[in-house]
């Protein structure tokens, strides 16, 4: 992997990309230079056939504290408006294989979208979320109040987006802007020999490598349908669907996945 300013990339497992935010002085506040080396991470691994997913995580305690605001605070309205200010943080959508933030500490502002961007949110119980925009007179910009309202409905996302107010790991939990929060307790039980990395970033290294041990296309396509249902009405939504569904029979890792079942064994999956 190529060396970043602000990012540390490593391999915790074969087929896992582990994508770590490294700008603890300011708290992972996300300046221009290193958005660009997240991007560039994580596009890096995303392109290496020896990858399956990946997961991004900041430090214990910070995710991302937002945007960079001492980069930004002298910025005027036309040079935001004709470089079109934070439309790059959308590489991280267009990413194929799937993507996990580990958030520990602060997310806040573009800290907290760009958790949002990712495809699974795993929360550490310090875990701190919000979209405190409009406490430095501006709104969310990198998506909050797009994909957040679309996870926690319209009075939440006002409340949250008006007042600034954060929010804790077990409401981000019972709200589903997270999948789970990993008490540290018990992901240190299960540690073993790995006590460098967080309990919360352990077990996103283990949901990535188990996706990753699954067929590639299809790991792929699930990503691609699920995220094509937040764009799509139903009706266009579930024909996607079945389409490619039906696509992966043209697929070796179907033959394989099917008749290893039948056959009582595991399958052997070769991502074609
Ligand atoms: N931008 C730039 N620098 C930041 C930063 C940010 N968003 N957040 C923290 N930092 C820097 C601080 O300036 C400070 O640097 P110095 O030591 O050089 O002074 C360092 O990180 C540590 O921060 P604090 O001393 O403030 O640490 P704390 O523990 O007292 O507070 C905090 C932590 C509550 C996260 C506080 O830093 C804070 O409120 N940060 C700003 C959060 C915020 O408003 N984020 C939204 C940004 S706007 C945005 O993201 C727009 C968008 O939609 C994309």
């Amino acid at each position: 992997a190529a060396n970043y300013a602000h990012v540390l990339v490593s391999r915790p497992q074969p087929a896992v990309a582990l994508v770590q935010l490294n700008r603890p002085k300011a708290l992972n506040a996300l300046s221009a230079a290193h958005f660009k080396d997240i991007t560039d991470a994580l596009v890096e691994a995303d392109a290496d056939d020896s990858v399956g997913a990946m997961v991004l995580t900041g430090s214990d305690k910070a995710f991302a504290a937002g945007a960079d605001i001492l980069e930004m605070k002298d910025k005027t309205f036309a040079d935001a408006f004709t470089n079109n200010f934070l439309a790059n943080w959308e590489i991280i959508t267009k990413l194929r294989k799937p993507l996990i933030a580990a958030v520990s500490g602060y997310a806040l502002g573009g800290g907290c979208e760009l958790a949002l961007m990712c495809d699974i949110i795993l929360a550490s119980p310090t875990a701190r979320f919000s979209q405190p925009e409009i406490s430095i007179g501006v709104i969310p910009g990198g998506g909050g109040s797009q994909r957040l309202t679309r996870i926690v409905g319209k009075s939440r996302a006002m409340e949250l987006c008006l007042t600034g107010r954060m929010f804790d790991a077990y409401e981000a939990e019972r709200w589903g802007v997270v999948s789970r929060v990993v008490d540290g307790a018990d992901g240190a039980k299960k540690e073993g020999g790995t006590e460098s990395i967080s309990p919360v970033v352990k077990e996103a290294v283990d949901m990535a490598a188990t996706i990753a041990s699954k067929g590639r296309v299809a790991a792929i396509a699930c990503k691609e349908v699920i995220n094509a249902s937040f764009e799509m009405p139903l009706t266009e939504g579930l024909r996607y669907e079945r389409r490619l569904f039906q696509s992966l029979f043209a697929t070796h890792d179907q033959k394989e996945g099917m008749a290893a079942f039948a056959e009582k064994r595991k399958p052997n999956f070769t991502n074609s």
